[in-house]
């Protein structure tokens, strides 16, 4: 029976020093390995994940054979359950036809690679040849900085910032919006009519001299009712690539109809809001000018769309990408770096930092059983899809004017930008805490992001 004892010891240890993704045959993680391309870059890239790093970080994994002994099952477990949370590889590294790899995985995967933290140490330690070498870093390394230039690049960006994960806004010039829709847009952004009774437009929750919120934790909407989730921002709104905290409106056009019909927004319908329209002589000819086919859901909420689409507000930010050097100060640089080092541009990339998918909110410690009275509103993308993985997630907002579109977080939770970052350095990242001094410079940094609409500066 010892005897028995020690041969299972040996075995389980012997067989925990083979490399998990060897051991495991005909996985998902083999449909990476074998991708088919044109793109020998892909290819390439994908057969490193595929056997590096997949097997942990996708929902339809099988156990090795020495995971049948408890204490390794219990480990490999934990670690795929854990790794999928993070990141779901399979989902997000084969996107439809024409589409690329979205720049939230492209940044994650950088991050981890460059600074050497997956696969974690705990399993390199039992798995010899688990980890990267230089040649396999340096594929998946040429193959994220190729997509970024060839899919994410701005219009303008400098040459040594093209490969990054956050971007310069592009003009606005570049986006050849109808400025006829846009004049209109503006007008019924601003239309009181659009409510059922005359008192509440857009603009009311999205004010624009108010960083394009009502900066308040819940928006008042008509009769006094009180919403249950924090109003974001409108501008620049458009390049997300979805609507709404939970993402249930596919774009802005999909988006606009929602609150006309929200008991506690508007509470209207396009049937009322069109006749009240219609009794309005100059509006009525103007909307004819552009739209033949006249007043229509479709049509109203396109051309709050187009108008919604051309509130970019570039700042000094931008220009320092674009290569003006001195536009940031030194602060505002350092604060730029510990941004970037400490991870937080994995999720808030791209040219608006952030909009670019759901984020579980709590990745390292429970958000929510921290702050106590759990409710609909925080179980965010899993209300739209029911899918249990997708609870707690949300749309990561975007930190463009961050300093003047407080409070903060989808519960309305704060208004002191330093404490919101603090907060998200100790439930999203795997930093605890940072120093005063650090936070204080990310917040310097934050605050660059203040930028001007047509050409004012905002505040
Ligand atoms: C043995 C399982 C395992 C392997 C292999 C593995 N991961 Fe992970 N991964 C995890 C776990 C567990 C986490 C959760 C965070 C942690 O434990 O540090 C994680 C987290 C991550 C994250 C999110 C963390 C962050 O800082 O953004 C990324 C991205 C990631 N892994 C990418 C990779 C890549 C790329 C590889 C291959 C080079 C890889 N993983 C290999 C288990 C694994
Ligand atoms: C009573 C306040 C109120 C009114 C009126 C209102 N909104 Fe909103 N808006 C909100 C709130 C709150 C949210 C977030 C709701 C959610 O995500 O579930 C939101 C979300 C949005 C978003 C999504 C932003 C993002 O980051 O996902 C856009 C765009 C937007 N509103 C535009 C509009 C337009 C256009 C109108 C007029 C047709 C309008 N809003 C009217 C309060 C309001
Ligand atoms: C894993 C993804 C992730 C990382 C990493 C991350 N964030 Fe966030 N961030 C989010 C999500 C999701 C929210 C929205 C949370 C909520 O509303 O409850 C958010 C919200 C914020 C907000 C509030 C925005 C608003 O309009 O309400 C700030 C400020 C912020 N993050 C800054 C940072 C900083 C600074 C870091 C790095 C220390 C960081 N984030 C790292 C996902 C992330």
């Amino acid at each position: 029976m010892k005897r028995l004892i020690v041969v299972l010891i040996v075995l389980v240890l012997f067989s925990l020093s083979l490399p998990v993704s060897n051991l495991i045959a005909g996985l998902p993680a083999g449909t990476l390995r074998t991708v088919t391309s044109d793109d020998p870059l892909y290819r390439n890239a994908m057969a490193v994940l595929g056997a590096k790093c997949v097997n942990c970080h996708t929902p339809e994994y099988k156990l090795p054979f020495y995971a049948a002994f408890p204490i390794a099952k219990g480990i490999i477990e934990h670690d795929i359950r854990t790794g999928l949370k993070f990141i779901n590889y399979l989902e997000t590294l084969i996107p439809e036809e024409g589409e690329p790899v979205s720049e939230v995985v492209l940044a994650k995967t950088e991050q981890v690679i460059a600074d050497g933290s997956m696969p974690p140490m705990r399993y390199l330690a039992l798995h010899w040849n688990g980890g990267l070498t230089k040649a396999e870093r340096e594929t998946v390394l040429k193959w994220i900085q190729d997509v970024r230039a060839q899919h994410y690049a701005t219009e303008g960006v400098a040459p040594k910032f093209r490969h990054e994960m956050v971007q310069p806004l592009p003009p606005v010039e570049s986006l050849n919006l109808d400025a006829r829709k846009v004049a209109l847009g503006d007008k019924l952004f601003h239309d009181p009519r659009l409510s059922t009774d005359n008192t509440i437009s857009c603009a009311s929750c999205h004010d624009l001299q108010k960083g394009g919120t009502d900066q308040a934790r819940f928006s008042t909407g008509v009769g006094g009712a009180v919403g249950d989730i924090n109003a974001p921002t409108v501008f620049n709104a458009g390049f997300q690539f979805m609507q709404f905290w939970d993402g249930r409106a596919a774009d802005l056009q999909e988006q606009a109809d929602g609150p006309v019909n929200n008991p506690i927004e508007m509470a209207s319908n396009w049937p009322e809001v069109i006749g009240k329209l219609e009794q309005d002589e100059a509006l009525t000819r103007e909307f004819l000018a552009v739209y033949p086919g006249g007043y229509s859901k479709d049509t109203i909420t396109e051309a709050i769309a187009v108008f919604e689409e051309s509130l970019l507000t570039p700042s000094r930010f931008d220009r320092y990408l674009q290569g003006e050097e001195n536009a940031l100060t030194d602060n505002e640089k350092r604060g730029y770096a510990l941004f970037k080092q400490y991870g937080c541009a994995t999720c808030h990339a791209g040219k608006i930092l952030g909009g670019q998918s759901f984020e579980k909110m709590g990745l390292y410690q429970d958000y929510f059983a921290d702050r106590g009275n759990v409710h609909t509103p925080d179980y965010g993308r899993f209300n739209f899809t029911q899918r249990e993985e997708d609870r707690f997630k949300l749309k990561v907002p975007t930190l463009r004017n961050i300093a003047i579109t407080f409070p903060y977080f989808h519960d309305g939770t704060t208004s002191d930008l330093k404490e919101a970052v603090n907060t998200m350095v100790k439930y999203q990242t795997r930093h605890a805490r940072i120093s005063d001094r650090e936070a204080d410079l990310i917040v310097a940094f934050l605050k660059s992001l203040t930028g001007e609409l047509a050409g004012q500066p905002l505040q």
